[in-house]
């Protein structure tokens, strides 16, 4: 009864100190075929398990590898954050770099603990680059700074010098034959991932020409490519396309198109709109909205203590970012698809869209100032937003945790919120306060982001061969 309870519990894997995310198998408690079924399941992963242990217990002998710290992947997403910055970098290349960068580095050591089994981690399927040729027990933490450092050097070879001060920061005062191991499986497994994605379909650029037709983007939009970029988590795009803005005839779009009036009016001065939509602004030369989650789970990684795990770390920036450049794709998708208006348009020729219910504004100017580069339906910003906050509840088990950050534009210091999803609701609102996107794009882009991460959470990076770790 006891050994039952317990392999129910290693099935269920209840959130623990890891963060995992919960697996979606119950177990039912009536006595039916279906828990029979279940059970048997559990049974077999555990003697799967207990006998892959045996046979590595005897390869791994000698191996002590501890799990080690992660500061060095939070090192590295800064340098990525400032990469970003000072190449004022556009959201979806920014996303892209953020997930190419954390991918490495967990392929990087989770490719040592696949080859070294050491109790004190759980390795789990590779993210993009496989463990073949990985040294046992080599030095995890020199690995992960060696892969994020070919990573960058790859992809901004301009940069390199600010990334090899990092790099000898980093390694100065470790060596030996498992740190250099360490260092050259890393630099590998690095220009691995630059060489896997090199055509990935983030290039050339491609443009999607304006339009002058009524409800259509009426600028050029240089950035369309994105749509077909290879994903990084997700299986395929298409679930996740929007069914598409509401008829430009509908009461749904009158009563958006309202709002989007009345609270984005840059001629309506408030404070306090003013700071909510600087703040997830995210404009060039900033880490963008993709980055402000990568600031966010580093505030949050630091003070849950999930720092304390090198593994861990590396795996909850790898969800992370693969979730945020896959919200690229998705969100992308629906701009190519519907090329929608933005609301400085659809206000000052509201004249023209057949909905006697909306008001139209001569002149009528975003608070925004301009009114955005890219079609409007959906929003990327609510994209990244739902991904990132349901990433960030699924690691740590709650929605409910209160954390305190800065956007990189913001104008009034730092802001805190006692939950992810407060976070991204604000993130999405502060859109409709700048007057550049409509309440109804804010709601499918949150909605395409919390499922596609979703699909990520429940079969990225899962565990191999255990079950102890979920
Ligand atoms: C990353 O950068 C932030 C902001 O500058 C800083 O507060 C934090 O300490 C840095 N983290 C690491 C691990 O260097
Ligand atoms: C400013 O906007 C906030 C947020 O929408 C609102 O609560 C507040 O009443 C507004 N202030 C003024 C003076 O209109």
């Amino acid at each position: 009864m006891a050994l039952t309870l317990w392999l129910l519990l290693a099935l269920i894997g209840a959130c623990g100190a890891r963060g995992r995310p919960s697996m979606p198998l119950k177990v039912p408690n009536a006595n039916t075929e279906k828990r029979r079924e279940l059970l048997g399941a559990v049974h077999r992963r555990h003697k799967r398990w207990r006998k892959w242990e045996r046979h590595h217990s005897h390869s791994a002998a000698g191996c002590t590898a501890e799990d080690g710290r992660g500061d060095v992947i939070l090192r590295w997403n800064n340098q990525t954050l400032d990469t970003v910055r000072s190449k004022e970098l556009g959201a979806a290349e920014a996303s892209r770099t953020y997930a190419m960068v954390n991918l490495a580095m967990f392929d990087a050591v989770n490719g040592i603990d696949l080859s070294s089994s050491s109790s004190k981690t759980c390795p789990r399927y590779p993210a993009l680059v496989g463990a073949v040729g990985a040294p046992k027990c080599a030095d995890r933490e020199a690995a992960a700074a060696a892969a994020a450092h070919a990573v960058l050097a790859g992809l901004y070879p301009d940069m390199a010098d600010t990334y090899n001060a990092q790099l000898a920061e980093d390694l100065e005062s470790r060596s030996g034959d498992n740190f250099d191991r360490g260092v050259q499986w890393g630099a590998m497994v690095g220009r691995q991932v630059v060489t896997a994605r090199k055509d990935d379909g983030s290039s050339p650029s491609e443009t999607l020409a304006k339009s002058d037709q009524v409800g259509e983007f009426r600028q050029d939009w240089t950035s369309a490519q994105y749509r077909n970029m290879d994903p990084f988590g997700i299986k395929d795009k298409a679930p996740y396309r929007s069914p598409g803005p509401p008829a430009l005839d509908s009461p749904e779009y009158a009563r958006d198109h309202s709002e989007a009036r009345l609270e984005g009016d840059a001629s309506d001065f408030n404070q306090t709109k003013e700071e909510i939509f600087r703040f997830w602004k995210g404009g060039s030369g900033s880490a963008r909205p993709p980055g402000e989650w990568i600031k966010i789970g580093q505030v949050v990684a630091e003070q849950q203590g999930t720092t304390k795990s090198l593994s861990g770390t590396a795996r909850l920036f790898a969800l992370l970012s693969a979730a945020l450049a896959d919200s690229t794709i998705v969100a992308w998708d629906s701009k190519f698809t519907y090329r929608h208006w933005r609301p400085q348009t659809a206000i000052r020729e509201a004249n023209t869209d057949g909905n006697s219910e909306t008001v139209q504004v001569d002149g009528w100017t975003p608070r925004n100032g301009s009114p955005g580069s890219s079609p409007e339906h959906t929003s990327g910003q609510s994209t990244f937003a739902g991904a990132g906050s349901t990433v960030l509840a699924a690691f740590y088990c709650t929605d409910q945790i209160t954390f305190t950050f800065e956007g990189d534009d913001a104008i009034a210091g730092e802001r805190t919120y006692t939950s992810f999803s407060e976070a991204a609701a604000e993130a999405g609102q502060a859109r409709i306060f700048a007057g550049i996107h409509f309440r109804f794009s804010d709601q499918a882009g949150q909605a395409a982001g919390r499922a596609l991460a979703n699909e990520i959470l429940g079969s990225f990076l899962r565990c191999r061969h255990c079950s102890h770790c979920a």
